[in-house]
């Protein structure tokens, strides 16, 4: 079974290739491809894959390519973690955004947009050549903004793209945890878009437990969401927020931390894994090594910035480690096993939530087996939450017209619609500065 990994010259490909390696069952992959349009890249990730491989028994064959049609012909599933504009184009969303006075973040508010601008393109040409050359592989989609991406994907290719995060399940993970509940065991009712949803519920054996956890101080106190909103706002909301509806709620005091911050987030990253591919291309050096610091390196920081201002300790070790090659990996073996699984995945709505229609894709809970991805029926969610959701799709759809027409009237409308972007003079400038530094936005000029 071949997958293909568009972006395989991607720092975190690795940890999805260390899964693989762990996979022993029936229908595994036995072939991967790595598709990255750098081949400094895809040379530097080869080597930690070899050394990955090395005296492990039927490790996947990996192979590495320029070539996009080349990497999709055969391909079963299509892993696309692409980052257009590359972590330099993240440290400019971030930067222009918090110049203008704005939230500057890899995926929320004016950078999210400016992020899903460049990368819509991209993603509709791929998914495209997918439906051409390669019309029955799954689509996985790791490509932030995920929501959005993968609604343009779905555009071509209908309900064969999947878009995953890690959120919402690592969320769910830590509500399993502290209320002594095993999250295998355990339905999580976690339901919105990508990076702006809510557990409303966590059911074991069909007894919702959530309440127990929002009537208990102590227990509230004690896991990550519970310090970063505190247990006042989580009563008042009557649910658990993902971690990046803090942008939402507690906007002003994130914006002034990241502007006092100096490096963005994107730009630490961008630095620290420049000195990786540089070392990786040392014969000399193990490559394994090299990417094994900087993954820790980068994992003690974790959104460090957000979380000290929130007054929240760092993320557990065993949440990280649970992150997107996870999900990504129980998805694929669900559809080629046919083993039934509930995952909570970015999928059309169909008429999951009330207040979207069919077509916009969601965050929900979907049971899936070899046919895909099929999302629960759930509660409708309550008017401040349906707001805010729907008016991010809005806004999601904005974006997806500019990016279709190319029409700059349309881009400035996307930002200055945003809840998150509070003047239409700021989304003018927003859309005349993120044009200035990102050749990926020359289009809308
Ligand atoms: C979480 C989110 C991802 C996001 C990442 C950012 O895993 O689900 O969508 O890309 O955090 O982490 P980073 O280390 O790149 O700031
Ligand atoms: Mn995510």
């Amino acid at each position: 079974m071949k997958l293909t990994i568009l972006g395989g010259g991607g720092f975190r490909v690795p940890l999805v290739y260390g899964a693989l390696l762990t996979d022993r069952g029936a229908e595994r992959v036995t072939e991967v491809v790595l598709q990255d349009p750098d081949e400094r890249r895809l040379h530097a990730v080869t080597r930690v894959l070899g050394e990955q491989a090395a005296g492990v028994p039927d490790a996947p064959a990996v192979t590495a390519t320029t070539d996009l049609d080349e990497a999709l012909r055969g391909a079963r599933f299509v892993f696309s973690a692409i980052r257009v504009g590359g972590l330099e184009g993240r440290a400019h969303d971030e930067r222009v955004a918090l110049a203008e006075g704005v939230l500057g973040q890899e995926t929320v508010g004016a950078g999210g947009i400016a992020y899903g601008l460049r990368t819509v393109p991209v993603a509709v040409d791929i998914a495209r050549r997918v439906a051409r050359l390669a019309p029955d592989a799954w689509v996985i989609n790791f490509t932030n903004p995920a929501g959005l991406v993968t609604e343009a994907m779905s555009r071509h290719l209908g309900d064969r793209v999947l878009g995953i995060c890690d959120s919402p399940v690592g969320l769910g993970r830590r509500i399993a945890r502290v209320l002594g509940a095993d999250p295998k065991e355990a339905f999580i009712d976690y339901v919105g878009l990508n990076h702006l949803g809510w557990v409303r519920a966590l059911r074991v054996a069909g007894r919702d437990e959530l309440p127990r956890l929002l009537g208990d101080p102590a227990l509230l106190g004690s896991f990550e969401e519970g310090r970063l909103f505190g247990a006042d706002w989580l009563r008042s909301l009557g649910a658990v927020p993902n971690e990046y509806l803090h942008y939402y709620y507690f906007n002003r005091e994130t914006v002034r931390a990241y502007q006092e911050a100096g490096k963005t987030r994107g730009a630490f990253l961008r630095d620290q894994q420049a000195r990786f591919y540089a070392e990786a291309a040392d014969p000399a050096v193990s490559a394994l090594r090299a990417w094994d610091r900087t993954r820790a390196e980068r994992e003690a920081t974790y959104m460090a910035e957000n979380r000290e201002s929130a007054g929240a300790g760092e993320r557990e070790a065993e949440d990280l480690s649970g992150g997107y090659e996870k999900v990504a990996l129980a998805l694929m073996r669900a559809i080629a096993r046919d083993e039934r699984a509930t995952l909570i995945l970015n999928v059309r709505n169909r008429s999951a939530l009330s207040a979207l229609d069919a077509d916009a894709v969601v965050e929900v809970p979907c049971l899936v087996d070899a046919s895909g991805a099929h999302p629960f029926a759930v509660d409708p969610l309550p008017g401040h939450a349906a707001g805010l959701v729907c008016a991010v799709k809005a806004v999601e759809r904005e974006v997806l017209a500019a990016a279709e027409s190319g029409s700059r009237a349309t881009a400035v409308k996307a930002f200055a619609l945003h809840p998150l972007v509070d003047s239409v003079t700021v989304a003018r400038r927003l859309v005349e500065r993120y044009i200035e530094v990102h050749p990926g936005l020359a289009y809308l000029a």
